[in-house]
């Protein structure tokens, strides 16, 4: 395949899809990795590594410009492929309509593109929330650094926002139950040996990083929140 052939065949564009969703669900484990640190009753570990994090300049910036352009490559084959996909379903509906032609599709496979958009709306106000949320100072050691243990700990005391994020979690694993195993069959991972295993790790990350998300939110809750 050539080089400008990635970009325009199915193929090439599934590839795009999938290496760029795989991206993101790496990042979404090693988010979830770090976040566990919410879960401490001292604020020191988590405030101490997000510091240590924005310390790292051009490094976080870099990675946080790869993260960006990702999801917007990621979104726009994922609108392509939905959208061609859709076309041709229904010319070949048309042609076989009355022969009882018409697959099933589970709820993940036909939520993608619904689940997607969706998700895409969570991040925008995730950040907004956290990353431009409000701004604490923490001292640690003679240090001034941002307090961001108390920004999301005040953020999951409403029981509003943490049904929004049990809401959201659910749907981002019900994203990663087909999208994970989806992007491991267009890197040719698949036929019968492949086929089993990628759609255990596929489901298996999908509940990991969903009961995980959901966990912690529940947790800062149910153990009093910023109090
Ligand atoms: C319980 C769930 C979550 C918690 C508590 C959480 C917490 C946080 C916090 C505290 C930040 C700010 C970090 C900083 O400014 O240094 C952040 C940033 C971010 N979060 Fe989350 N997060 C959660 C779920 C998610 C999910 C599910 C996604 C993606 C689907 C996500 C994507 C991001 C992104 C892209 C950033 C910006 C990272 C950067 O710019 O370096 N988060 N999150």
């Amino acid at each position: 395949m050539r080089f400008s052939q990635i970009f325009s065949s199915t193929i090439g564009k599934k590839l795009i899809l999938g290496i760029t969703g795989l991206m993101w669900a790496t990042f979404v484990v090693i988010h979830l990795l770090e976040n566990l640190l919410l879960l401490n009753p001292d604020p020191d570990p988590f405030n101490k590594w997000a510091h240590t994090l924005i310390s790292l300049g051009p490094i976080i910036y870099f990675a946080e410009l790869v993260l960006v352009l990702s999801l917007l490559f990621h979104i726009f084959y994922a609108v392509r492929v939905t959208w061609e996909n859709n076309r041709a379903r229904s010319v070949s509906y048309v042609k076989t309509a009355g022969k009882g032609g018409v697959s099933k599709r589970g709820l993940a496979t036909s939520s993608m593109i619904y689940t997607g958009i969706l998700l895409f709306i969570f991040i925008v106000l995730h950040l907004l929330h956290f990353k431009y949320g409000s701004y604490y100072e923490y001292e640690v050691g003679g240090v001034v650094i941002r307090d961001l243990y108390r920004t999301v700990h005040e953020y999951f005391s409403d029981p509003l926002n943490v049904t929004y994020y049990i809401v959201m979690m659910s749907l981002l694993g019900l994203h990663l139950s087909h999208g994970v195993w989806s992007a491991f069959q267009s890197l040719g991972l698949n036929g019968p040996r492949f086929t089993p295993l990628m759609t255990k790790i596929g489901t298996g990350i999908a509940v990991f990083v969903a009961i995980g998300f959901i966990g912690i939110p529940l947790f800062v809750l149910l153990t009093g929140g910023a109090a």
